[in-house]
């Protein structure tokens, strides 16, 4: 559906030119929902900037849904652009127009008569749940709210592929999960291939099917949820990961630990899949002459599969200690001890 090839964007300076984009390739299935993930100023909103022709890379290609975005102009721009949606995060809403208004306008715009015009928002109104304030006006509504007017409008004219530019950030936890949850249905029903960018792991976790990580410009990694919360390569990719994986308080707690337990061995375990639901520590404690005290953990759902940590602390004679982490191995956990005691 989306292909990017070889695309650099440099905007230009007196002073020096600044490379946004630094040779990026990447290709985005049909129906997926793709995550780019990176810090402030990696160049995230630049790329899906080039994705709708808001931007033109400086070097490369961009092709959505059959169409070289970065070389069309003019009226078949706009025609594109009706096929690639996009949201944001602030809302980029019309104040003076009401929520059904803010719908209609694209719909306007493409030259939608007015009869079809109010089925196609009413339909909208009730997929995005927005039924009983078609006639609220923007600042009249919560940010979720704000954000699904954002949706429905975004998808008025059919689009094949929906962006969308952190569209969670202003919103709190719990909204953000009921925007997300609306994301995925409406890929699951209408076949929409969702890219979203995003600094939140969170976000990546809970709906997005592959993930790239994006530092100074460069995709430094790629792959499957799942692969990259198991195996994550680069330091970046490490600390995103840990942002859902561990409880933010791991490190004081770790380093608690250590200080108190002057025996055995401190473990974190990882569990990928299936692993995640096995009953470990019963068998473990079972067949080991080994004490196990459950420090801290956390099992973290993706649309793939479950992934959890755990930190255990392992207490006994050393050779049994030792066995013990053999046996956890075996059973295709993640092992990595964290300190001696
Ligand atoms: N129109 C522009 N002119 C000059 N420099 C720009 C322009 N747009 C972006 N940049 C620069 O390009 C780099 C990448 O910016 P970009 O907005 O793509 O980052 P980002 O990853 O979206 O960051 P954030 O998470 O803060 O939104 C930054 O150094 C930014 O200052
Ligand atoms: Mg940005």
């Amino acid at each position: 559906m989306i292909s990017i090839k070889n695309v650099s964007k440099i905007f230009p300076s007196k002073q020096k030119d600044l490379t946004a984009v630094n040779h990026v390739n990447l290709d985005i299935q049909d129906g997926e929902i793709f995550g780019v993930i990176g810090y402030s100023g990696a160049g995230k909103s630049t790329l899906i900037r080039m994705l709708n022709g808001l931007e033109l890379p400086t070097e490369g290609t961009v092709t959505v849904a059959g169409r070289e975005i970065s070389k069309i102009k003019g009226s078949e721009l706009r025609k594109a652009r009706q096929e690639i949606s996009m949201i944001f995060q602030h809302f980029n809403l019309l104040w003076s127009r009401t929520v059904s208004d803010n719908i209609a306008f694209p719909l306007e715009i493409a030259g939608v008569s007015g009869p079809q015009r109010k089925q196609r928002v009413a339909e909208l109104i009730k997929l995005v749940g927005l039924e009983g304030r078609e006639n609220a006006y923007p600042s009249q509504l919560s940010g979720g709210q704000k954000q699904r007017v954002g949706i429905a409008r975004a998808l008025a004219n059919n689009p094949k592929v929906l962006l969308c530019d952190e569209a969670t950030s202003a919103l709190d936890p719990q909204t953000t999960d009921s925007i997300l949850d609306l994301l995925v249905d409406i890929n699951k029903r209408l076949g929409l291939t969702i890219v979203l960018i995003t600094h939140e792991m969170h976000v990546i976790r809970k709906i997005c099917h592959r993930v790239a990580v994006m530092e100074s410009g460069k995709i430094v990694e790629l792959g499957s949820v799942l692969d990259v919360f198991k195996n994550p390569q680069q330091p970046i990719t490490k600390r995103f990961v840990k942002q859902v994986t561990e409880p933010e308080e791991t490190n004081e707690t770790v380093e608690h630990l250590l200080s108190r337990y002057h025996s055995g061995q401190v473990v974190q375990l990882t569990f990928i899949g299936e692993s995640a639901e096995l009953p470990l520590i019963t068998n473990l404690i079972r067949n080991h002459d080994v004490t196990a005290n459950i420090l801290q953990g956390k099992i973290s759902q993706t649309r793939s599969g479950s992934y959890g940590t755990l930190f255990i602390h392992l207490d006994g004679a050393e050779e049994e200690v030792n066995k013990a982490i053999d046996y956890i191995r075996s059973q295709q956990v993640g092992v990595e001890v964290v300190s001696n005691g």
